[in-house]
């Protein structure tokens, strides 16, 4: 089989970002979901500004702004001490409980494994550390390097560059419609990890080469690629 280079998007692919609402709901009840989806469209929303508007800042940025924006949204009057430790949370999130088992098999077919993330250089080597996941990538690519944010079209070329790899057999895999149609733009294979039904593909007209429900399956859809 021939070998790829596969970019693993981070947050909501390979690391499951459900725990921080599990500490939310301890502290606002039934309007943690509503205030997890918006905190996480406000923290893209933020990263796809500034990327628009040249004004570079870590992930970590937009996420705590976002967490803020949500504050006053939804009138909920979150200690500091409380906004700290939900920002904590998101450098300590667990894996996917598949991810391991399908780094272990994609590692051993002979395919070449990165992280490719928004998130900075050291809160993803610390983040995926942490989930215990980090020892089966050749490396962690943050965004960080080219001071911008997915889906700019410069962040796919770097990962191209930093890992000496070429587009044509890069495969980004990304739970994240946007990620994987900006991969897709700039010429990436794409497999987008569809975990529920209930989150859809953007009609733009470009769909994901393969369509995955979670990370196990895509070992053998690799593997039809080539046939
Ligand atoms: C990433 O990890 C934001 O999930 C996106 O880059």
């Amino acid at each position: 089989m021939m070998p790829y280079t596969l970019a693993f998007d981070v947050y909501g692919t390979l690391i499951n970002t459900s725990g921080v609402h599990y500490s939310l709901q301890k502290i606002i009840g039934e309007k943690a979901q509503p205030f997890m989806d918006t905190w996480r469209g406000k923290q893209l929303e933020y990263s796809f500004r500034r990327a628009l508007m040249n004004l570079y800042a870590d992930f970590s940025v937009c996420t705590r702004q976002a967490l803020e924006y949500c504050c006053a949204y939804f009138q909920t009057d979150l200690t500091p001490e409380q906004k700290d430790a939900l920002m904590a949370e998101y450098s300590v999130l667990p894996a996917f409980t598949e991810a391991e088992e399908a780094l272990i098999s994609l590692k051993k077919a002979g395919h070449k494994l990165f992280a490719f993330s928004n998130g900075s250089q050291e809160a993803v080597t610390t983040l995926l550390s942490n989930a215990q996941i980090l020892a089966y990538f050749e490396g962690v690519v943050s965004m960080e390097d080219v001071k911008t944010f997915k889906p700019n079209p410069a962040g796919y070329a770097h990962f191209n560059a930093k890992t000496h790899s070429q587009k044509s057999t890069t495969w980004l895999i990304s739970g994240n419609p946007f990620d994987a149609i900006g991969a897709k733009a700039y010429g990436m294979k794409t497999a987008w990890v569809q975990r529920s039904p209930d989150v859809i593909f953007d009609p733009w007209g470009m769909e994901a080469d393969i369509v995955i429900g979670n990370l196990t399956e895509l070992l053998d859809k690799l593997l039809l690629q080539n046939n």
